[in-house]
C-alpha cells in the first residue's frame, strides 16, 4: 500500500480547468462548505460562517458562529438545517433561510473537536464524530434532551478535570474568553446529549468524516438509513442505526443505538480524510492522494487511485461524476462506475471508468472544502481553501446533463460577456484591427442567434463596422410598433498587462467577490449584452411589442470615427426611430442606482509646430538665431490657460446658460443623499462646487507632448501638443474650434517665428441634455425602481442584503431614497445628441455600472447584481416603451 501512496499521478490525465465563475474572499482558511438553492456558507479558521448570494455572489452576512475554527457544515437534504462543527465541543444548528440559531447541541462528555456531522432524516437524529474518537448522537425531537443556557453541565461551565481542579485553599485557570464570544447568536435552544447516547472507540482515531446513507448494501433494506465513518485509524465503519438503547439496569433511557455492521480497510492505517457514496460503492479520500473505491455489497476493495498530490480533504459524488480535491491544491473529475452506461442497459467499458477525465490547479494552497449545486442549470462545484478564498466552477457538459427547454439560463448571460470579453477590441491601436472584426462577427452572430436580423454597416475601410441588428416586436400592424434604438460600443480602451497592474488578464472574463473583471466589462459589452439578454427575455415570454434596433459601434473610444456617415447613409434601412436608448456610464458612487441625463461635449485637437531644418544638435546648431519648435509650442499652449484654469479663448464661456432654482436645488439634493451615505463626501457646498464643475461647466486639458528625433541633445524638427475641451451645453462644437484655431493663430503670429503651425481636429463630440420628466425617463425611473428596490442597500427579496450590516444594527441614517437619482456626467459619447438630431427621438441613458468600476482603468469590473438589475430594466422598459 505504501508505494501507492509515492505512486505518481496518472500523467494521462488532461490538465484542463473548468470556468472559475467567481473567486469570494474572506478573511480566514475556508474548512467547511455547503450550498442551498440561495446561498454559498463558508466555514472558517476564525470560528465563522459567511455566507453569499449564490445568485450574485454578494456577501449576505457574516455570521460567529463558533469560538474557534468551524471544521464541517452539513445542510440536509430538505433545506431545513445547517449544522456546523468546531474545533470546540459545541455543536450548531442553524436555519439555512433566516441565519438564526436554531439549537446549540453539548455533551456532557469532553469531546474536544468535533470533526464530522451526520444526519438522520428517517430519525431526525444528529450523529457527531469526535477527536475524542466516538459518536454521539442525539434527536432533535426529543423532549427530555432539551438543556438550559444555564445549565451547570454546559462546557463553559463545566469544571475541567484537570485544567480546573483545585488543590485546597487554590484557584483554578482562568478561562479564556474573548471579545468576539460575544457576538455568537443566543441558540432558541439548548439541547444536551445523552450519557448514554455514545459509541466509545467507535474508531481507533479521530473520526474524521461521516455520512448517512439509504441502502448501500444488502445487509440492509434498501430503504434502512446507514451511518458510514472513516477515522484517523484508516478503517472505514458501517454502523447499522437502531432505536432500542443499549441496555441499561434502570432500563428506561431509549436513547437508541449504532451497531457495528462491517469494517474495511483494517490493513492500512493511513487515516480516512472523506467520504462519497454513489449506491453501492464507497469512495474514501485518504492521505497521500489516494482515493479507494469499495463495493459495500462484497466488501472489496475495487480501485485505488492516486488522484492527487497531498491529502484527499474534499469528495464529492455529484452529476454522474466524481469530484476531490487534495491539499496540494489540485481538484480534479473521475468517471464512475454509470459513466459510458447505455439506456439500454448494455455492456459498459469497464476501462472507462474511475478515469481522471481532468484535473487543474484550483488554489495554490490546500484545498480544505468542497459542495455542488445546480443552479440556473449550471452544475457548480466549489472548493474552499486555505488561500482565505472559495472558487466556485462550471462544470457543465457532463454524460447525464439534461436540457430543461427553459429558455436561457441566467448564466447564458454571463458566458456571453465571456466570450465577448475575449476579444482585444481596441479601435486605437492598429494592431487589433482583426481583433476588432471578429468581435464585431462574434456580436453580429450571437444577435442573429438570439433572432435578431443582422448588417455590418461599413464605416470606410479603415474603421471597424457598425454592428446593426433589429428585433421585430409581435404588435400588428407594423407601423403601430414603438421602434427604440440602443446605442452602445464594442471597441474598448486599451489594457497593458505591465507589471502586474492587473491581477488577471484582461481579456478573460474573471469573476471575484461578486464582481466580473476584464477590458470592457462595464464599459459598454456588460451593458450592451444586458440590453440584448432582456430583449431575448421578452422573446421568449412572447411579450415583445416593439422593434428593438441595436446599434453597436467599433470607433467609439475613438471618437466615433465614421458613425455618422455610417448611419446616415443607412438611415432607409433604420427607418423610424422613437426613443434612443444607451447605457454607458456610472451611478456616483456604489449604492444609489442613478439616470443620466446630461453629458459634455468634447473636441480633441493636436497643435503642431514644424521647422523646415531638421533635427539639430543643441550644441552645435543651437542659439539665440533660431526659433525652436518645442519652445514655440510650449510659450503657445501656456496661451490657452491661465493659473486659475480659465480658458483664455476669446468667448469661449459666453453661452452657457445659467444656473436655474431648480437645478440648484437638483445639485443640493444629490450632494445631500450622497454626503448621508459616506459623510467623507462632504461638505455639502465643496461637493456640489466640484460636481458643477464637471458637469456644466466646460474644461480644457493639455493631454501628451511629442517631439521628433531621439533622446539626446536635440532640437527637435517636429513638436505637437494633444489637447482636449469639454464642453457644456451653450457652447456650439464648431464655433469653439473656430475660435481655438483663430486664437492659436493670432497669438503665434505675434511671435515672428520661422516655424509653422498647424491645428488638427481628431474629433468632435456635441454636448448632450435629455429631459428628466418626459416618457423615456418616466418608464425607466420606474423600472429602476422596481427592480431595485427602497434602496439600492436595502433590496430585499433578491438574495442580496437580506442582512443587517456586521454590527448588527441596521443605518438608520441611510434615506429612503425610492427613485433613482437623476445626474450629469463630465465624460462625452459623440453619437448621442447626433441621434437626437438624425432621427428626432429623444435619448435617455441608463447608467449600469457603480462608480468603482474603474472603466479606462486597470481592473475595470462590474458588479454581477448590476448586470442582472440591468437585465431586469431593459425588459421593463422594452417592454413598457
Ligand atoms: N463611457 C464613456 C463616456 C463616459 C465617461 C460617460 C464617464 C459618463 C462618465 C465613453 O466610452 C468614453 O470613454 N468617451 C470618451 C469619448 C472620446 C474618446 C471622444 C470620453 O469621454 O473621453
Ligand atoms: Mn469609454
Amino acid at each position: 500500500m505504501t508505494s501507492l501512496q509515492s505512486r505518481e499521478l496518472d500523467d494521462s490525465c488532461p490538465d484542463a480547468a473548468p470556468d472559475q465563475l467567481q473567486e469570494l474572499r474572506h478573511d480566514g482558511s475556508v474548512l467547511a462548505l455547503a450550498v442551498s438553492d440561495k446561498y454559498i456558507f463558508a466555514g472558517t479558521s476564525k470560528g465563522e460562517i459567511a455566507v453569499w448570494s449564490l445568485g450574485t455572489f454578494q456577501p449576505v452576512q457574516t455570521i460567529q458562529a463558533h469560538k474557534r475554527s468551524v471544521l464541517c457544515l452539513l445542510l440536509t437534504d430538505d433545506l431545513k438545517y445547517l449544522f456546523s462543527t468546531a474545533c470546540e465541543p459545541i455543536i450548531n444548528v442553524w436555519c439555512p433561510r433566516t441565519f438564526t440559531r436554531l439549537y446549540e447541541i453539548y455533551s456532557t462528555y469532553d469531546v474536544g473537536d468535533v470533526f464530522s456531522v451526520a444526519y438522520s432524516p428517517q430519525r431526525e437524529t444528529v450523529y457527531v464524530g469526535t477527536q475524542t474518537q466516538d459518536i454521539q448522537w442525539i434527536s432533535l425531537k426529543d423532549p427530555d434532551r432539551k438543556s438550559s443556557h444555564e445549565s451547570a453541565h454546559h462546557p463553559d461551565r463545566r469544571q475541567h478535570r484537570f485544567f480546573d481542579s483545585r488543590a485546597v485553599g487554590g484557584t483554578s485557570t482562568p478561562r479564556r474568553t474573548e471579545e468576539f464570544y460575544a457576538l455568537i447568536p443566543k441558540a432558541d435552544q439548548v439541547l444536551e446529549i445523552d450519557s448514554g447516547a455514545i459509541r466509545q472507540y467507535a474508531h481507533y482515531g479521530w473520526v474524521f468524516c461521516m455520512l448517512v446513507a439509504k441502502g448501500p448494501t444488502v445487509l440492509v433494506d434498501s430503504d434502512e438509513e446507514v451511518l458510514i465513518s472513516g477515522g484517523g485509524d484508516g478503517t472505514i465503519k458501517l454502523w447499522k442505526l437502531s432505536d432500542s438503547g443499549p441496555d441499561y439496569d434502570d432500563g428506561n433511557i431509549i436513547t437508541g443505538d449504532i451497531e457495528e455492521l462491517m469494517v474495511l480497510g483494517e490493513d492500512d492505517s493511513e487515516s480516512v480524510m472523506s467520504l462519497a457514496i454513489d449506491g453501492s460503492f464507497l469512495y474514501a479520500g485518504k492521505l497521500g492522494g489516494i482515493i479507494e473505491l469499495w463495493d459495500l455489497d462484497t466488501k472489496q476493495k475495487l480501485r485505488v487511485i492516486k488522484a492527487h498530490d497531498g491529502n484527499v480533504n474534499v469528495l464529492k459524488m455529484s452529476f454522474g461524476l466524481l469530484w476531490s480535491g487534495g491539499t496540494g491544491g489540485s481538484a480534479s473529475k473521475h468517471s464512475t462506475v454509470h459513466y459510458g452506461r447505455d439506456t439500454n442497459g448494455g455492456a459498459q467499458n469497464i476501462s472507462q471508468k474511475y478515469q481522471c477525465l481532468s484535473r487543474w490547479k484550483a488554489h495554490d494552497a490546500k484545498i480544505l472544502s468542497s459542495a455542488t449545486v445546480v443552479h440556473h442549470s449550471d452544475q457548480l462545484f466549489l472548493t474552499g481553501a486555505n488561500d482565505n478564498t472559495v472558487r466556485v466552477w462550471r462544470v457543465n457538459g457532463m454524460p447525464s446533463q439534461t436540457e430543461d427547454g427553459t429558455g436561457p439560463a441566467e448564466d447564458m448571460m454571463i458566458q456571453s460577456l465571456r466570450e465577448f470579453i475575449s476579444y482585444k477590441t481596441v479601435s486605437s491601436r492598429p494592431e487589433f484591427t482583426e481583433d476588432c472584426r471578429k468581435g464585431a462577427t462574434f456580436l453580429g452572430s450571437l444577435f442573429k442567434r438570439l433572432g435578431a436580423d443582422v448588417e455590418m454597416l461599413s464605416t470606410g475601410s479603415l474603421h471597424n463596422p457598425v454592428v446593426y441588428a433589429k428585433f421585430s416586436g409581435k404588435l400588428e400592424p407594423a407601423e403601430k410598433r414603438k421602434r427604440i434604438l440602443f446605442y452602445g460600443h464594442y471597441d474598448v480602451v486599451p489594457a497593458d498587462m505591465k507589471g502586474d497592474n492587473w491581477q488577471t488578464d484582461p481579456f478573460k472574463l474573471s469573476g471575484r467577490d461578486g464582481y466580473l473583471y476584464g477590458r470592457g466589462v462595464s464599459d459598454n459589452k456588460g451593458p450592451i449584452i444586458a440590453a440584448l439578454y432582456a430583449v431575448s427575455d421578452l422573446l421568449q415570454e412572447k411579450a415583445l411589442d416593439s422593434d428593438i434596433i441595436f446599434v453597436i459601434e467599433g470607433e467609439e473610444e475613438s471618437g466615433s470615427r465614421g458613425f455618422a456617415e455610417a448611419i446616415h447613409d443607412n438611415k432607409e434601412l433604420i427607418g423610424h426611430i422613437d426613443y434612443v436608448l444607451l447605457a454607458n456610464s456610472y451611478w456616483l458612487d456604489d449604492e444609489v442606482p442613478c439616470l443620466t441625463y446630461g453629458l459634455r461635449g468634447v473636441l480633441h485637437a493636436t497643435v503642431c509646430i514644424d521647422s523646415k531644418h531638421p533635427d539639430l544638435h543643441s550644441g552645435v546648431d543651437g542659439s539665440n538665431m533660431l526659433s525652436e519648435p518645442l519652445t514655440d509650442l510650449t510659450l503657445l499652449v501656456s496661451k490657452l490657460k491661465d493659473r486659475k484654469n480659465h480658458v483664455n479663448i476669446p468667448g469661449f464661456y459666453d453661452g452657457i446658460l445659467p444656473l436655474t432654482k431648480e437645478e440648484d436645488l437638483r445639485y443640493d439634493d444629490i450632494a445631500n443623499i450622497l454626503i448621508r451615505r459616506n459623510p467623507a463626501n462632504g461638505p455639502t457646498e465643496a461637493l456640489k462646487r466640484s460636481l458643477m464643475a464637471r458637469w456644466r461647466e466646460p474644461n480644457l486639458t493639455i493631454h501628451r507632448y511629442n517631439v521628433s528625433g531621439p533622446d539626446g541633445s536635440l532640437i527637435s524638427s517636429h513638436a505637437t501638443a494633444n489637447v482636449s475641451i469639454r464642453l457644456v451645453p451653450g457652447q456650439e462644437v464648431d464655433e469653439v474650434i473656430k475660435n481655438l484655431k483663430s486664437f492659436l493663430r493670432e497669438e503665434y503670429e505675434q511671435f515672428e517665428s520661422d516655424n509653422t503651425l498647424t491645428i488638427r481636429i481628431d474629433n468632435k463630440a456635441e454636448p448632450w441634455l435629455g429631459v428628466p420628466g418626459n416618457y423615456i425617463f418616466r418608464t425607466l425611473e420606474e423600472a429602476v425602481m422596481k427592480a431595485w428596490g427602497p434602496t439600492a442597500s436595502e433590496g430585499s427579496n433578491n438574495g442580496i442584503s437580506v442582512a443587517l450590516p456586521p454590527n448588527g444594527t441596521n443605518d438608520e441614517a441611510a434615506p429612503k431614497t425610492r427613485k433613482p437619482l437623476y445626474i450629469r456626467e463630465g465624460g462625452s459619447i459623440p453619437p448621442i445628441r447626433f441621434l437626437e438630431k438624425e432621427f428626432n427621438a429623444p435619448a435617455a441613458h441608463l447608467p449600469c455600472g457603480q462608480a468603482s468600476d474603474a472603466a479606462h482603468l486597470d481592473n475595470e469590473r462590474l458588479r454581477v447584481v448590476n448586470l442582472q438589475k440591468s437585465r431586469e430594466i431593459f425588459s421593463t422598459v422594452f417592454r413598457k416603451l
